[in-house]
């Protein structure tokens, strides 16, 4: 088997995990990096036993060696590094959200159309084993007719340290800062929760949300990072097959490092994952199970993750999913909830 070389694009936080996804795949080497901070992409590379360090971008998208590359720059500019890429030919995996704004993301699903070559948007959840099974079960109907979604996606980083001290991590402080790119919890952690909603539950049609922005002690900033970034955000959705939705996004999930969950009621059956108790098992209540308004804790096989498939992709030259198609339809959602939020009004999604 080939093996596949991958370049990697911005050496910040979420790089060290792109890394170490490729690494554990056989017939796969990150051999270069760029970031726009040499002192940085240097240190990566010294760190990882990499050979090539470029000093811009398109030094590195005209190395013949790398076939695949890794966008992981901050939001604002993935549109930017990302329709270069596209135009060099190489295969390319984009940090989520594909971009700020579907004229943006329109403009890359095009593109990528005219170049032909394998993308991706990195919606990491996609590894949960009880997603697929979701997905599966209620694309073959076992569900019947959906009729109601709740879902939620909670990370309490404002309150705990397990991924250190959000006051001393530039990447944190960013994330609160408009100034600084962020569009908030709204499209961080709302674009994993809206991918893998519909992923599950088909399109969303329309949407009203609302967000906020709440106090962080008494300090308004640190350092140039003011805290105007919304820190909440609850969507109300209507799907596609009629059914009404709640996402509850935020980054005061106290308590929580990651919690994730998913209830999909239909008219036949149910279902229900909870991550942070397991990522491999799914509640169903399906078939009799369901006049006894009975739940059944299900074991689910494991699935690739991103980083496989993206590889596998490049190596069979197959276009795997979730791709830039996905990606576009979340920005477009994640646009239309911005709207909202500002506006105080329903948007129907285009
Ligand atoms: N999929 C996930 O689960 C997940 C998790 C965390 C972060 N992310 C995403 O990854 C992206 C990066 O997040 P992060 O936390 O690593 O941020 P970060 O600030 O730690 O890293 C970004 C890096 O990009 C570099 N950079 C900035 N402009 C550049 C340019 N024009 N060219 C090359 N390099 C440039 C910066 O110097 C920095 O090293 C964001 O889009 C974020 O949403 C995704």
């Amino acid at each position: 088997m080939n093996t596949v070389n991958i370049g990697i694009i911005g050496t910040g936080a979420v790089a060290h995990e792109h890394l170490r996804r490729y690494r554990d795949i056989n017939n796969c080497s990150v051999i270069g990096v760029f970031d726009i901070d040499y002192s940085k992409s240097s240190q990566f590379a010294k760190t990882y036993n990499i050979p090539y360090i470029f000093h811009s971008l398109s030094e590195l998208l005209q190395c013949a060696d790398i076939s695949g590359v890794s966008v992981a720059v901050p939001e604002k500019l993935h549109y930017e590094v990302a329709i270069q890429v596209v135009r060099s030919g190489k295969a390319i995996l984009c940090e989520k959200p594909l971009t700020i704004e579907s004229v943006e993301s329109a403009k890359l699903v095009e593109e990528v159309k005219n170049f032909n070559q394998i993308n991706m948007v990195n919606f990491s959840y996609r590894r949960i084993p009880a997603l697929k099974v979701a997905h599966d079960l209620v694309k073959e109907g076992k569900l019947g007719t959906i009729k109601h979604i709740d879902a939620t996606y909670l990370n309490g980083w404002l309150t705990h340290t397990i991924d250190g001290d959000w006051k001393t991590l530039p990447h944190q402080l960013r994330r609160l800062s408009t100034e600084h790119g962020s569009f908030g919890v709204l499209y961080d952690l709302g674009s994993h929760l809206i991918d893998l909603v519909t992923y599950v539950a088909g399109d969303i049609v329309k949407v009203h949300c609302e967000t906020k922005t709440l106090p962080k002690g008494d300090v308004e900033k640190i350092d140039d990072y003011i805290f105007d970034s919304n820190d909440s955000a609850i969507i109300i959705a209507e799907f596609k097959c009629g059914a009404l939705g709640s996402l509850n996004i935020s980054r005061w999930g106290t308590g929580h490092k990651r919690r994730i969950r998913l209830n999909i009621f239909g008219d036949n059956g149910a279902l229900e994952i909870e991550t942070e108790k397991s990522e491999d098992q799914i509640n169903l209540c399906l078939d009799n199970d369901v006049i006894n308004a009975h739940f059944i804790s299900t074991n689910c096989p494991s699935v690739p993750n991103i980083y496989q498939l993206f590889v596998k992709g490049i190596s069979d030259n197959v276009q795997p999913k979730p791709s830039f198609i996905e990606g576009h339809n979340v920005t477009k959602i994640l646009e239309s909830c911005y709207l909202s939020s500002k506006r105080n009004e329903t948007v129907e999604i285009n």
